[in-house]
């Protein structure tokens, strides 16, 4: 496989317990890129943050494998609580590829923890645990943005059994809810065993190895899943429903398949009967302007799977979060409609 023309970017959710830091960990990728002058290799969409390919082996310190990769990045979701990915979840499909299951190791296993354990078995999604706030271990030094090994083996014998000890307890939880794992560089099948990668949001370390595997599994277990009609008609799932200045009610979604131009007709869910309207405009956000309160947006005239974009179009008050939009023509308007209400 060396064309990786349709192959789309790998969907991954970030799940986890409240405040175990899966918006810090996004926060921190999409962050230490920008400030390490990669303006542009980040993109910060809606509800998402993408991370191209050339940016993640840089910051994994795995140059000159450039070329066996074959995915040209990794979209990450935050998920806002387990409800709302719940819903994500029925109603996309197979909106998440991969998953990151982001567990305080000082705090352990917490509710949502497993809750999100569940609903990764249930939809068979490959997925690796990090064990996060490793920085908070008492007695750690930290090493800014070093690979876990590099950042371990520089800690003093009685913080390194510290971590070894909480890390035991994780290992011991996933035993628990049906997972053999491992640290992630001692994991030989990731089909096997689920790989533990330590990390602290705050000071990136860990982070290059989490972005590494990342890649591997999207590599090894996607690859089938990924190929894609890169010209077919896009079909996306709502993040949310947004009143815009000047704009209106708008929609962010994710994008998952196919392509999506400006004009296109699209059927929107939503509680009564599905809306059908026309794409006024698909706006991705700016990466420069991320910053800033005002966010600025690039009108752009089309945008290909997986994405995340805003979509400014007539009549979207009423539009669900959660639900369903798909691009129709005259011949399956009628079937789409259909298909799209039966979604909710
Ligand atoms: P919800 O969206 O509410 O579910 O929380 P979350 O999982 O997104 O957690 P969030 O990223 O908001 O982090 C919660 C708190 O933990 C914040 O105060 C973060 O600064 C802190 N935090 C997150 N990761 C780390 C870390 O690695 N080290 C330290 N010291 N603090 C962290
Ligand atoms: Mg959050």
């Amino acid at each position: 496989m060396t064309d990786n023309e349709n192959l789309r970017t790998p969907i991954v959710c970030v799940m986890g317990h409240v405040d175990h830091g899966k918006t810090t960990l996004l926060d921190r990728i999409r962050g230490s890129s920008v400030a390490a002058g990669e303006a542009g290799a980040i993109t910060q969409h809606i509800g998402a943050t993408e991370v191209m390919i050339d940016s993640i082996i840089e910051r994994s310190g795995a140059s000159g494998m450039k070329n066996n990769f074959i995915v040209p990045g990794l979209l990450f979701i935050d998920t806002p609580g387990h409800h709302a990915f719940t819903s994500l979840r029925s109603r996309g499909g197979a909106l998440a590829d991969l998953a990151v299951v982001i567990v305080d190791i000082n705090e352990g296993f917490m509710p949502q923890t497993k809750e999100s354990l569940q609903i990764l078995k249930r939809f068979k999604t490959p997925f690796v645990v990090v064990a996060n706030k490793i920085d908070r271990i008492h007695g750690w030094q930290p090493h800014e943005n070093a690979s876990f090994l590099e950042t371990y083996n520089k800690q003093s014998e009685r913080v390194r059994a510290d971590l070894d000890n909480k890390f035991y307890e994780i290992v011991g939880e996933l035993y628990n809810s049906g997972f053999n794992s491992e640290r992630y560089d001692r994991v030989s099948d990731f089909q096997r065993n689920i790989g533990i990668i330590p990390i602290s949001a705050v000071t990136g370390e860990g982070i290059p190895d989490l972005l590494m595997v990342l890649l591997g599994l999207a590599q090894k277990f996607l690859e089938s899943n990924l190929h894609y009609n890169a010209s077919g008609p896009g079909e996306g799932t709502i993040l949310e429903v947004k009143e815009e200045k000047g704009l209106g009610t708008t929609i962010d979604i994710i994008l998952y398949d196919g392509t999506l131009k400006k004009g296109d007709t699209i059927i929107v869910g939503s509680l009564g009967e599905p809306i059908q309207t026309k794409v006024r405009a698909l706006l991705k956000p700016n990466p420069m302007g991320e910053i800033s309160a005002e966010e600025k947006f690039q009108n752009v005239e089309s945008v290909t799977a997986a994405i995340g974009v805003k979509i400014s179009a007539p009549n979207l008050d009423d539009a669900l979060s959660g639900a369903t939009v798909r691009a129709a023509n005259p011949e399956n308007l009628e079937t789409i409609v259909k298909e799209v209400q039966e979604e909710l």
